[in-house]
């Protein structure tokens, strides 16, 4: 398919598409990053962040295959390995086994600023290259994390 077909330039389109992809893979490890501590979280917050942690990845999973079928949507392949996914991605992994329970809450907050830092970058983007679409898509993921920043913060009994 070609971008021209859904009325986008298909100059304007690639740089988006790299961006979701970067998008992408960064989402792969912040999800298994989710069920990592949805695994090995301890502690009296157990039964709260255990089913916390599920919302979060089950939304995360959601988001991936969103984000991908976007990718398809304009044309283009969307990563499909773990190789890619580690090589492309800036959020690092982290290994939870005997991690606190409010370090993993904030580790979770932390990518979620760097998530949000990235689709805002991409959001100029699609604004400049008229693809609502996308733009619509990327605003919707960014609005889910903006609200669970505040209630993970509020947990954490921060400002
Ligand atoms: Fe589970």
């Amino acid at each position: 398919m070609d971008a021209k077909e859904i009325g986008l330039k298909e100059r304007e389109v690639k740089p988006i598409v790299d961006h979701l992809n970067d998008l992408l893979a960064n989402y792969h490890i912040h999800y298994q990053k989710l069920r990592g501590c949805h695994w090995n979280v301890k502690g009296g917050h157990f039964f709260t962040l255990h089913v916390k942690f599920e919302e979060l990845y089950s939304n995360a999973q959601q988001t991936i295959d969103d984000l991908a079928e976007r990718i398809l949507t304009l044309g283009k392949p969307p990563y499909s390995t773990f190789s890619d996914y580690i090589k492309v991605s800036s959020l690092q992994e982290i290994n939870t086994v005997g991690m606190n329970d409010t370090d993993m809450v904030l580790a979770i907050m932390d990518d979620f600023t760097k998530l949000i830092d990235m689709e805002r970058e991409l959001m100029v983007l699609t604004d400049a290259a008229g693809d609502d679409g996308t733009n619509d898509l990327v605003n919707s993921f960014m609005q889910f994390k903006e609200k669970n920043n505040w209630m993970l913060r509020s947990f954490c009994g921060k400002n």
